[in-house]
């Protein structure tokens, strides 16, 4: 028998007046962006904005339904935006923040399990790690190199070769 080991480190940070003025610009922008989603179910509004290595930005906001499982993470709808807009573009770095309106928004989320499968598909897509800035509407900010570091031993592509 033998044990493998994952390892995982990401940095933390205990403002936006601690990140470069790139990163903070982005966090800025997904914070305010969490005032797009549509989510009068859970009253949890998520933003997300991409930064692309072709210069552009593209935001996601969540979108919920009636149907509860119609509901899209905002992590997924900036995915499909920037797939449909500028197909195969690099991702650089997205960052994701949200506006809990029936509680706090003081630490960093990070995504949901089928957003985890979505970032990685992304990023054997393209080719290139995608870079995470997690925050809440204040508090530390956690910034992860590549997003499929977040779902080890993972099903990919290559699986079904
Ligand atoms: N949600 C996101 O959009 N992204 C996340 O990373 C976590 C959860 C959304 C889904 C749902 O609309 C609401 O937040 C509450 O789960």
């Amino acid at each position: 028998m033998n044990e493998e080991k994952y390892n995982f480190s990401f940095e933390v940070y205990n403002s936006i007046d601690e990140l470069q003025p790139a990163d903070a610009a982005l966090v800025s922008e997904a914070r305010k962006i969490t005032g797009n989603a549509y989510a009068p179910y859970s009253n949890f509004n998520v933003g997300a904005i991409a930064q692309l290595k072709n210069g552009k930005t593209v935001t996601g906001t969540n979108q919920e339904n009636a149907s509860y499982p119609v509901g899209i993470c905002a992590e997924r709808v900036l995915l499909s935006a920037t797939g449909s807009l500028f197909p195969n573009a690099v991702i650089d770095t997205i960052a994701i923040s949200y506006d809990n309106k029936n509680g706090k928004s003081n630490h960093p989320i990070s995504p949901c399990g089928i957003c985890r499968q979505s970032l990685l598909e992304y990023e054997e897509r393209v080719k290139q790690p995608i870079r995470l800035i997690l925050s809440g509407l204040e508090g530390k900010i956690y910034i992860i190199k590549k997003a499929s570091q977040l779902l080890p031993l993972s099903f990919g592509g290559d699986d079904l070769k």
